[in-house]
Parts: structure tokens; sequence; C-alpha cells
């Protein structure tokens, strides 16, 4: 009933180039909806962009914010955020940290796009990408540091020992008053050959709203859809497996105000080494 003097505030929280902009307008007008959008992003590149988005096409009903969504003080409350800050590990490009930073620009009942996404891992064995990281070595920096941090990767010459299963979830808007986003995991995974452990390939799934979902984990991976390639978590020791073993991993996603990183250790059918333990190899930086 509200419909002719109802304006929903959208936010685009990352908004590039401008994509989601343009997606939120279409959507506004299939829907017969009133929207004033924010178009809030840091780089100022692509702000260049959105602002002559803005001045040839948009007009008033979009706002360029040239800002860090969490540092942003938003005029009014969002009905709903949009964004898309997912990596190929889900978390790994720090969604959750960027979105929990915004959270103080949602309404009490506002929507975030998306409202789930979950990590996922599979035990894989790629003698092929396994000499690829041991060749990227460097010199001035630790001979096994390339071990220690995850590759985006197309798999192809590769074996996945089991199916992957989930690792580490978040939510939007996150209802943790603490909004601690370190996570800890053990996997465990029925291996049925004999074989030769090497790493982890990492996929996820994400939930934009209500049944709406996108997947590269290749059992429900989106059709069409090659926006992200796996990652691939090496070992620095390849681990003869047994049929019938079973492989167990620790995950670790470690956080402090200015870096997320990963560590991880094979705990089972024997242990590894701790890869990266306080991000001494590669972290990301907030
Ligand atoms: C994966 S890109 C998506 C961009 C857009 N969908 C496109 O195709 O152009 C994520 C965007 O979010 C922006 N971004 C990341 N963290 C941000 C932050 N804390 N505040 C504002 N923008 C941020 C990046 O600069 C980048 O433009």
């Amino acid at each position: 009933e509200e419909k002719d003097t109802n304006v929903q505030v959208v936010m685009v929280l990352g908004a590039g180039r401008g994509p989601l902009v343009n997606a939120t307008l279409r959507a506004a007008r299939q829907a017969a909806r009133r929207v004033r959008i924010y178009a809030v992003e840091k780089n100022p590149n692509a702000v260049v962009t959105l602002e002559s988005w803005q001045y040839e096409g948009w007009g008033a009903q979009v706002t360029v914010v040239p800002r860090d969504m969490r540092e942003w003080r938003a005029p009014e409350g969002a009905d709903l955020v949009v964004s898309e800050l997912l990596g190929s590990f889900a978390d790994n490009e720090l969604s959750p940290e960027c979105l929990d930073g915004a959270q103080h620009c949602l309404k009490a009942d506002g929507v975030s796009i998306p409202c789930t996404y979950t990590s996922f891992l599979a035990p894989i064995s790629s003698s092929k990408l396994y000499n690829e990281v041991r060749a990227c070595r460097e010199r001035d920096r630790d001979p096994e540091a390339q071990f220690e941090m995850p590759y985006v990767v197309r798999l192809h010459n590769f074996h996945q020992l089991a199916p992957p299963q989930p690792c580490f979830s978040f939510q939007h808007p996150n209802p943790d008053p603490t909004q601690d986003n370190s996570r800890y995991r053990r996997l465990s995974f029925r291996v049925e050959v004999n074989t030769v452990l090497h790493g982890f390939a990492g996929y996820f799934e994400t939930t934009l709203y209500g049944d709406i979902t996108l997947s590269i984990r290749p059992e429900t991976h989106s059709p069409g859809m090659f926006s992200w390639f796996p990652i691939f978590f090496p070992i620095k020791q390849p681990l003869a497996v047994r049929a019938g073993e079973e492989v167990s991993v620790a995950f670790w996603r470690c956080a402090t105000p200015k870096k997320v990183w990963y560590e991880w250790a094979v705990t089972s059918p024997a242990c590894s080494a701790l890869h990266n333990p306080t991000g001494r190899s590669y972290t990301i930086g907030l």
C-alpha cells in the first residue's frame, strides 16, 4: 500500500565500479519500488567511475560515498545493505570484518545481501600442484614460506580424496554481540584409497537472500558461474594415507584489529607442522 510513498534506503557497500548499483536500480524498477541508494567505496580509482555514473545517469537517487564503510557515519539507517566482498574461501577477503564494521548503518530490522556464507574444505592429492607451490620459493624469505599461504587456482590435475565439509560460517547482520570472527574447526575425512595427501581444496557457498544461493562447491556449483576459482591450502610434507584411514585437519581463522590469517595442521594419520603460525608467512590486511 505504501509503494508510492515509501522509499527504501539501500547501501551498496564496496560498490567498485557500480554493477550492484545498476542491479539495485534495475530490481527497484522491476518491482515498482522507490529506492535511495548510497554507493560506498574506499578505492579512489573506482570512485572516479562511480562519480561519472552518478553525474551521467544515476542522478540524485544515488549518493556516492568515497569512504571506508567501517568509518562512515551514515545520515540515515539502511533497509538493505548489498555487498560483494567474498573470496574463494568465503571470508578470506574480510567480508566479516567489513560488514560488521558497517553494521551500525543498518536499521534494526534491516537485511543484508548476502546474509550467510560458509567455507568448505576437502583433502586432495596433486603432485602437480605440490611441485608448483614448491617452485614458488623466493630468496630473502623462509625457504618454506610458500607452503604457508593459500593459492586461488583452477584445479585440473588433482584427486579429491573425500567430499568437502563445511569449515567456517558467518551471518549478517552478525548476532554475536562481541563480533568475534576468529574461528577454529577440526575436520575428519575418511579416505577409501591408498594415496598421498598434498593439501586441501577450499570452496564456498553463500545465501544471498531467502533461497537464493551462490556456490563454487562442486556438488552445488552455480551453473555457468565463473567468478571464483577454488583455493588451495598446501602442506609442507606430502603425507601417505592408506585406504580406510582418516585424514584430520585443524584450521584456525585468527584475527587482530589490523589483520586476519589462517593457520592449519594435519593431525591424522600423522601430525604435520603447524602452517603459518602467528601469520609469519601470510596475512590479510584490514
Ligand atoms: C570484490 S570488489 C566488488 C566490486 C564491484 N562488485 C565491481 O564489480 O566493481 C569489492 C569492492 O569493495 C571495496 N571495499 C573493500 N573493503 C571496503 C571497505 N572497508 N570500505 C569500502 N569499500 C571497500 C573494494 O575497494 C572493491 O571495490
